[in-house]
């Protein structure tokens, strides 16, 4: 698609297909060089690992246009060092960091075209990804694996106005209590499909999953992390072994501390304090943070006090100070701001 037919404003969250991407073969128990190709489909076996046993794991990140025009990513380095943590779990081979960060650059580069410009709310996506790709019959990790980074633009996360959702407690889990749910892995994606598509259905924007071992404490969506403001204005933030750690949520912990001197607590977080809190959200690199207005629990309905029309004062605190930074408005901490050009 040529980029001057895209309409930044109205693009969705979808799949257009830009003009390179990297890949990277890992063969013989090393990684070739790998580069840049305007090949956008994949030969596999038909007994890949991929296509077997599920051996693949992803990250997420955006690229976009800051208020100066320069084209910036957001704490790549964040990305680099979770896809290796998914890569150990899986047993996959790690993919460098340094390379990781080097791929996500050349692909932005070489599609500088189809990053929006500042100020459309459209962003770049970037999609690094791993997958077995040797053939795999009995269960065993694959020997060859390929490496790839794609990137697409999407459109702005809230188009016409930030509304807060409503959310419903789920009666699926997302994540065993020493399973794969702090890792980016394909796997974890597969089996929330049917929650989300049940909770969709019966008229709910998204999952909230308790912990699988005692369903009293919270985990987090099918993609985003939770957070909390108490009425005292503290931070909460759910931790739990089994959610992925989003590096939204590790950037609102710092800003929180650093730049708004709110008092942060980052601990478990039971169900049954929720009732109590008067802020609620869910954060990640999609939308930074929705706002969440209403929990249900099986007809039990949670409603914070911001109401069903805009972001609670906190949260927008946190939210227009992270985007801030982001988007070259606020100065950001050392480090946080890849530059690509
Ligand atoms: C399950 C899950 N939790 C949380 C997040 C948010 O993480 P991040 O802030 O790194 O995008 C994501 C998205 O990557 C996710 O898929």
């Amino acid at each position: 698609m040529e980029n001057n037919k895209l309409d930044w404003e109205n693009l969705g969250f979808g799949y257009h297909k830009t003009a390179k991407r990297f890949v990277a073969n890992f063969k013989d128990g090393a990684w070739e060089d790998g580069g840049l190709t305007e090949e956008d489909t994949i030969v596999l076996s038909e007994c890949a690992g991929v296509l077997q046993y599920a051996q693949t794991i992803f990250e997420g990140l955006k690229a976009y246009r800051t208020e100066d025009g320069r084209i910036v990513t957001f704490r790549p380095d964040l990305n680099a060092e979770r896809m290796i943590d998914s890569a150990r779990r899986l047993e996959m081979p790690e993919f460098p960091k340094e390379r990781f960060i080097e791929a996500v650059t050349e692909v932005v580069k070489a599609n500088a075209e189809f990053v929006p410009p500042y100020g459309s709310g459209a962003t770049f996506y970037l999609r690094p990804y791993m997958f077995g790709s040797s053939p795999v019959i009995g269960v065993k990790p694959a020997d060859e694996y390929q490496f790839r980074v794609f990137g697409t633009p999407v459109g702005p996360y809230f188009k016409g106005g930030v509304k807060p959702i409503t959310i419903c407690v789920s009666d699926f889990d997302r994540a065993a209590p020493h399973g794969t749910g702090h890792i980016k892995a394909g796997l974890n994606y597969a089996m929330s499909l049917h929650a989300i598509v049940s909770a969709h259905n019966n008229g709910y924007d998204e999952n909230m999953y308790l912990d699988a071992a005692t369903r009293t404490k919270i985990e987090e969506t099918g993609g985003a992390n939770f957070l909390f403001v108490t009425k005292d204005n503290k931070l909460v933030v759910p931790t739990s072994p089994s959610i992925l750690p989003s590096i939204t949520r590790r950037s609102l912990v710092y800003v929180a501390k650093e730049y708004l001197g709110l008092e942060v607590e980052e601990r478990e977080v039971y169900f049954e304090e929720i009732k109590d809190f008067a802020e609620c959200g869910i954060c990640g690199t999609a939308a930074v943070i929705s706002p969440v207005g209403k929990i249900v629990n099986h007809g039990e309905e949670i409603c914070f006090p911001a109401g069903m029309e805009e972001m609670g004062p906190t949260t927008k605190k946190l939210y227009d100070t992270l985007t801030g930074i982001q988007m070259g408005r606020i100065e950001a901490p050392e480090g946080w701001i890849h530059v690509i050009e």
